[in-house]
């Protein structure tokens, strides 16, 4: 299959475009898409066959289940059984946004799709393409995050056009994404929000809209079961093995410089993703293409967004290992230390 990318800047003058995407979706095809977050793979969300499709291009595994895109309020009352009050103050505060909701599913959405759980995860995004296409296709939309299984998610449609040509039909190119993780997930279905995995809607957040959020325990303790099943994998993996460092930031540029020489000491080539301050002070230990910076130290939302990009510009360099400098774990920190304890397999050294 030829996989086309086609830029998509202006919503209004490129309706051809857009109804074209829709038609691809209707038909039961796959077209990957921009958010705010982080590229998606869509398929008609209401179509178990065309969704069949999502875990086949990804190689994903069929028990973990996928989000369901809406354009609109009216879309989420066709999936979701019920919403309950949570979901219904979350939706007006955070709403289109970074954010899915885990709801009672109504009986039209397939078991396949979600894993055969009695829930569905919704998600209205903040980004023009998205909802257009959403509008064009003219039913909800279920879409993972547009990556090989495993691999860092793509924030760019090069990044999506490296895992999936000639897989899909169509990449609908919007430009870089905004946040670069992917949304938060929260559980509306029991008595008190949980949030089942961390994005750009903080916990900080939630709770000033209402007031106690619980936090998944498989998010703080690695031997917990996760209640988000596609978070139990082992994720956003680059291709060499990643140690992280995390800690004091006062200690981060001693321990990174204990960490390479021991490396280097067995001769091994070392990959560097770590903050502008990091790089300029253990620069001269490595070569210019083994560094890669992600931002200045504490700029958590340029981290965030440079992140899987930073992780993915390893695929082809010549390194035997990477080392990536941690954040703390506050606000956006606690999405970024999630994504880079799960890259890591959490290995980590403590500074
Ligand atoms: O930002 C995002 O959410 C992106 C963009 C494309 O919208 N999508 C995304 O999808 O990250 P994916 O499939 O890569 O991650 C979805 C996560 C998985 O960990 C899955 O297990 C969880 O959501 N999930 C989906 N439905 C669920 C449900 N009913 N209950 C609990 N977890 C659910
Ligand atoms: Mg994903």
């Amino acid at each position: 299959m030829n996989t086309r990318i086609v830029a998509v800047t202006d919503v209004r003058r490129q309706q051809d475009v857009l109804e074209e995407a829709g038609r691809i979706l209707k038909e039961g095809g796959l077209v990957a898409f921009p958010t705010e977050t982080v590229y998606g793979l869509g398929a008609n969300g209401l179509d178990g066959k065309a969704c069949a499709g999502i875990y086949e291009a990804k190689g994903r595994p069929s028990d973990n289940p996928l989000i369901l895109h809406v354009a609109n309020r009216p879309m989420v009352e066709h999936v979701a059984a019920e919403v309950p009050w949570m979901a219904e103050r979350l939706m007006a505060a955070f709403c289109p946004g970074p954010i899915t909701l885990v709801m009672r599913k109504a009986p039209q959405v397939p078991d396949s799709i979600t894993g055969g759980l009695g829930t569905v995860g919704i998600r209205m995004p903040d980004h023009d393409v998205a909802r257009a296409m959403i509008r064009a296709a003219g039913v909800p939309i279920a879409a993972p995050s547009a990556n090989t299984s495993g691999r860092p998610s793509p924030t760019t449609a090069e990044a999506v056009y490296h895992d999936l040509k000639g897989k899909i039909p169509l990449v609908l190119d919007g430009g870089a994404c905004h946040f670069g993780v992917e949304s938060t997930i929260v559980d509306c279905t029991g008595e008190t929000a949980v949030i089942l995995r961390p994005g750009a809607v903080t916990r900080e957040m939630l709770e000033e809209v209402l007031g106690k959020v619980d936090i998944d325990p498989a998010l703080v303790d690695e031997s917990a079961i996760p209640k988000a099943p596609g978070m139990k994998y082992r994720h956003y993996a680059p291709k060499v093995p990643l140690t992280l460092l995390e800690g004091n930031p006062s200690g981060m540029e001693d321990a990174f410089r204990k960490a390479i020489e021991q490396r280097q000491e067995k001769h091994k080539k070392v990959g560097i993703i770590a903050s502008e301050e990091t790089i300029a002070a253990i620069g001269g230990m490595i070569p210019k293409e083994l560094l890669v910076s992600y931002g200045h130290r504490g700029d958590l939302p340029a981290i965030a967004a440079n992140i899987y990009e930073a992780l993915r510009s390893f695929d082809d360099a010549d390194a035997d290992c990477l080392l990536a400098e941690g954040t703390d774990e506050e606000e956006l920190g606690l999405a970024i230390m999630n994504r880079l304890h799960k890259a890591s397999g959490f290995q980590s050294i403590r500074v």
